[in-house]
């Protein structure tokens, strides 16, 4: 068995800032309102002639360059999206392409907002089985393709952006990996979900304007389930590896809302100071927020090496889990 570490991290948000006075021209809500539910202050919106593989390009290069490696030296690609270029091909292979990594085997993962520590748990194994040397582990979305912009109720929640992470196959004895938890419930599925667009129910001329052919949610009722298995994930991977809370120096939540952050945060009993937040600069960019977040706390300096650092997330599904890195 090999151990896996992370060498390098990247990523991008599209150059368009949409602020909240921007969506109070659109649908009728207010800066106070979404600040004050969510401290979401702007997102970023992709072009449209961005597609998600082209956010994940300029991620997955600050990734490589920041690991030292080429793409020629990728052996594997991951994309965890909801929001993929296309139905098939995968967003995984079309970005192969685009950055000319053509020994990767790729593939993209969906499991929302989760998808990334998902993605991290699928690559990990990969790699620690020896068979893979290099993987890429990318957590991309282009959501403004997927929200009703008329509906106030979500579309002042979401962004677009990329975030990627470059993994290494090292010995066992320097493995960085301690815990990996994933969970599902799938007795929830309309809770967050997008109806049409799918084989269920595909998009056809007839349900052009039905609000199903885009995200929609029961914002409270998630908020719940959030919180409490976003809570109980971090406790049980902690306690399954006999680490306590205070052992943890970094906690980077999925970032969809920041009072859903504070409730986890005080649901674990750690200082907020360890907690990393940056909801309120890009809104929820779903599989997205984690590794732009570790991202953004590596190059702040912040993060050293051999620090305790713990992944959570929660999404449509729902699916939910926590990665415990001894960074
Ligand atoms: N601007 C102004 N008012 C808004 C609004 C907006 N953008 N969106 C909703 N409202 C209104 C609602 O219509 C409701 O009005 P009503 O009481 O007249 O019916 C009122 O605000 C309160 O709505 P409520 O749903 O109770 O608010 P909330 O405190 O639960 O906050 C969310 C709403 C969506 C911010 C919150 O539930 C949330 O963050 N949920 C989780 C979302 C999420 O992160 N999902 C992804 C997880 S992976």
């Amino acid at each position: 068995m090999k151990g896996i570490k992370i060498i390098g991290t990247g990523k991008y948000a599209p150059e368009n800032i949409v602020t909240n006075d921007d969506l109070a021209k659109k649908v009728e809500t207010s800066h106070d309102w979404i600040v004050t539910r969510t401290g979401i202050e702007q997102r970023h919106i992709a072009a449209d002639n961005q597609a998600t593989s082209d956010l994940c390009v300029p991620a997955a290069q600050n990734a490589l360059s920041d690991a030292g490696i080429t793409a020629d030296d990728l052996d594997l690609i991951i994309v965890a999206t909801l929001s993929p270029d296309k139905p098939f091909p995968n967003t995984a292979t079309i970005l192969q392409r685009k950055i000319g990594a053509m020994k990767a085997a790729c593939f993209s993962i969906e499991a929302a907002c989760t998808g990334f520590v998902y993605a991290m748990e699928v690559a990990s194994s990969m790699v620690r089985c020896g068979n893979y040397k290099y993987a890429l582990v990318i957590g991309a979305e282009k959501l403004s393709s997927q929200v009703n912009w008329s509906d106030r109720n979500t579309c002042v929640l979401f962004g677009d952006g990329a975030g990627a992470a470059v993994i290494e196959s090292v010995d066992e004895k320097d493995n960085t990996l301690l815990n990996s938890i994933l969970a599902s419930d799938g007795t929830h599925e309309e809770l967050l979900h997008t109806a049409i667009g799918g084989s269920a129910t595909p998009a056809t001329a007839d349900n052009l304007e039905d609000p199903g052919r885009y995200l929609q949610m029961q914002g409270r009722e998630v908020f719940k389930l959030a919180v409490t298995n976003m809570a109980n994930s971090v406790k049980k991977a902690l306690e399954e590896v006999n680490l306590s809370v205070d052992d943890i120096d970094w906690l980077i939540p999925h970032q969809a809302n920041v009072r859903i952050i504070s409730a986890v945060g005080d649901k674990v009993g750690i200082a907020s100071e360890k907690v990393f937040v940056n909801v309120q600069k890009y809104g929820n960019t779903s599989a997205a927020t984690i590794p732009i977040a570790l991202d953004e706390l590596a190059r702040s300096g912040e993060l050293k090496r051999g620090q305790i650092l713990v992944f959570v997330a929660f999404g449509g599904g729902f699916t939910w889990g926590a990665t415990v890195l001894k960074y």
